[in-house]
């Protein structure tokens, strides 16, 4: 497994590209299931998470090409169960559930499998698909759905948690070919739920309300193929934007969607950043004290869960201490350990992270955990003295594009060191 050697202490300057979106492909790639047609999506970041949708798509029967940066995906003789052993290995497979029972009138999937910060149960995928008509069995592992017929229906998606992305996303697509209309209340409002919903209408289905917490679907016989340029990805742009405040440095995110990314700015503003918009770009600046900051996830457009560890790493600097609760997952906190190897000062109590910054960081080896778990020890290296080396980046694949060779043309002194 590779791992990273960080050099720290050097600040990062100059303008770095962001990549398309990671959670707006995903669950993209799944919409194309829902025509025989082909399917053209450009700007899709060579992720590691990309190209095992890619296995999971063509274990259920389409032709999957991926190349430059762009896919051409063609579902013309599917069948409405796939590669187990790939669904389960991960979370986001699970939203081709509801375009395979749309398209096909039914599916198998295996339970997607938990992860580290959480159980990642699927009871409102369910919900939602059962209000469509959808006859629904779990058993040994696998969710096996029928639907002799889908109508739509009323769902309302609120869950413990608040809305759920994937759970709108797998709504979302069924209900496009459903009899009738279907309103979704409580939908996530997500930039990428935003983007597959234009996706969908430029398949031919009739979406209304992407964005706000009311999605209305008025079902159509058949959608047809369509192209669609990603959205950038806005935890990619907010993870570089910290690194820029972390190591003092001033970094030009190319690409970036600042519309997107509201809540993050908003705390790296508060936290001493300063922050320049022009036309297609969004500069970021550290350099002076970072202050202390009390944030708490929220579904969007409150502060992103996916920025929560690397806003963690930024507050170790911080002149005082920050209050970090996570309130969308229940165990997302397993970078705290890793970051107090590298001589931070971190207490959990329950929900909340209390971090008492100030005290300078010094380089260790530590253990990547999870996809931004990951960005948050790479961040932490960076702005630490001596040398850090983060194990299992795999991790960090799954989600960033190249990352050493981004922050490398950024200054930074960082390098991959291939696993045994
Ligand atoms: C998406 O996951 C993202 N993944 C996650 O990003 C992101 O953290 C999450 O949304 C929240 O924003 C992709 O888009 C591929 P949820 P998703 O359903 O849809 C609970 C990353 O780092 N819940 O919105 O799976 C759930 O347990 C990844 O890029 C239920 O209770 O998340 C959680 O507490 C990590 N029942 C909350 O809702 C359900 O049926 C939000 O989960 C579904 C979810």
């Amino acid at each position: 497994m590779d791992s990273f050697l960080i050099e720290g202490g050097i600040a990062l300057r100059g303008e770095v590209n962001i990549s398309g979106s990671k959670n707006a492909v995903l669950p993209i790639m799944a919409a194309a299931l829902l025509t025989a047609e082909t399917c053209v999506i450009r700007r899709v970041p060579d992720l590691s998470d990309v190209r095992f949708m890619g296995r999971i798509l063509e274990s259920v029967g389409a032709e999957v090409k991926f190349e430059d940066g762009t896919l051409t995906l063609r579902a013309a003789n599917i069948r409405g169960f796939g590669d187990y052993d790939l669904i389960r290995k991960m979370r986001g497979s699970i939203c081709i559930l509801g375009p395979l029972l749309a398209r096909l009138r039914e599916a198998t999937v295996s339970l997607p499998g938990g992860c580290v910060i959480g159980t990642r149960p699927i009871d409102l995928h369910l919900k939602a698909l059962q209000a469509l008509g959808a006859e629904i069995r779990v058993a040994g592992g696998y969710v096996y759905t029928t639907a002799p017929r889908l109508d739509g229906a009323l769902v309302f998606l609120g869950g413990r948690a608040g809305p759920t992305v994937l759970g709108t996303a797998n709504l979302l697509m069924a209900a496009t070919l459903a009899e009738g209309v279907t309103v979704i209340e409580s939908a996530a409002c997500e930039p990428e739920i935003i983007d597959l919903a234009d996706f969908l209408n430029a398949m031919g289905a009739k979406i209304h309300g992407a964005g706000s917490p009311t999605l209305t679907i008025t079902g159509v016989k058949e959608l047809h193929g369509a192209e669609h340029d990603l959205i950038p990805d806005r935890i990619e742009a907010g993870t570089f934007a910290v690194a820029a405040v972390a190591t003092g440095g001033e970094v030009t995110l190319r690409g970036a969607r600042p519309d997107h990314m509201g809540a993050v700015l908003d705390k790296l503003q508060e936290a001493g950043a300063r922050i320049q918009r022009s036309a297609g770009a969004l500069t970021i600046k550290g350099g002076g004290l970072v202050r202390p900051v009390d944030l708490t996830t929220m579904p969007y457009s409150g502060f992103p869960t996916d920025m929560q560890a690397q806003l963690m790493a930024l507050m170790c600097q911080a002149q005082g201490t920050s209050i970090i609760t996570e309130r969308i997952f229940e165990s997302r906190f397993m970078h705290a350990s890793e970051l107090m190897r590298l001589g931070a000062e971190i207490a959990i109590e329950g929900p909340s992270a209390i971090v008492k910054g100030g005290r300078p960081l010094s380089g260790a080896p530590v253990m990547a955990s999870d996809l931004r778990a990951s960005a948050a020890l790479v961040i932490a290296g960076m702005a630490a003295g001596g040398t850090t080396q983060v194990h299992r980046v795999y991790h960090l694949d799954r989600g960033y594009e190249r990352m050493e060779e981004k922050l490398g043309r950024l200054g930074a002194r960082i390098s991959r060191i291939p696993g045994e």
